[in-house]
């Protein structure tokens, strides 16, 4: 099954945020299979943005993602990685339509409170990087077969 990483980024746990976000994931129908509030490292951070080593706002994205706990999450379902895309909307929360996470609650991209992996490939990937094995959870939710014939 596919899976995704979804991270509240500092400003959304500065914010108060944390349990809006979540809940927009929870309500939709996904599974949660991990989470946990966490300072993260510089180094995980470069690692989890290396594709964006050479963009000029790079430095200060890492400053901004280790400025603070961010509360990381693993959700699993089918087709969870281009749904949770759209619950959280455009990079520019400006752009970003009413009713997604970022059109609703954030002003600007270099504070755009939430994470989400954008293909099912880098889904696992930082999965595997943000959470150890042990941290994440395989059980079946009692509302299964109401969420899906
Ligand atoms: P993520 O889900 O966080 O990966 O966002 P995204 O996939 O919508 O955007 P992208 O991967 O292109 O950029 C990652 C993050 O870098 C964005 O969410 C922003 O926090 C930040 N970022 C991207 N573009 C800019 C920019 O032009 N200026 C600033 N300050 N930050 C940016
Ligand atoms: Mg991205």
């Amino acid at each position: 099954v596919e899976q995704t990483y979804i991270m509240v980024k500092p400003d959304g746990v500065q914010r108060g945020l944390v349990g809006e976000i979540i809940s927009r994931f929870e309500r939709k129908g996904f599974k949660l299979t991990g989470l946990k509030l966490f300072q993260c490292p510089k180094e995980l951070a470069e690692e989890h943005y290396k594709d964006l080593r050479a963009k000029p706002f790079y430095p200060k994205l890492i400053d901004y993602i280790t400025s603070g706990p961010v509360v990381s999450m693993a959700w699993e379902g089918v087709g969870v990685v281009a749904s949770a895309r759209k619950l959280i909307g455009s990079t520019d929360p400006l752009q970003a339509e009413t009713g997604t996470i970022r059109g609703d609650l954030a002003v600007q991209t270099g504070r755009n409170v939430v994470h989400g992996s954008d293909s099912p490939e880098n889904g696992r990937r930082e999965t595997a990087l943000w959470f150890k094995e042990v941290e994440l959870c395989q059980w079946t939710p009692a509302q299964a077969s109401w969420l899906r014939e």
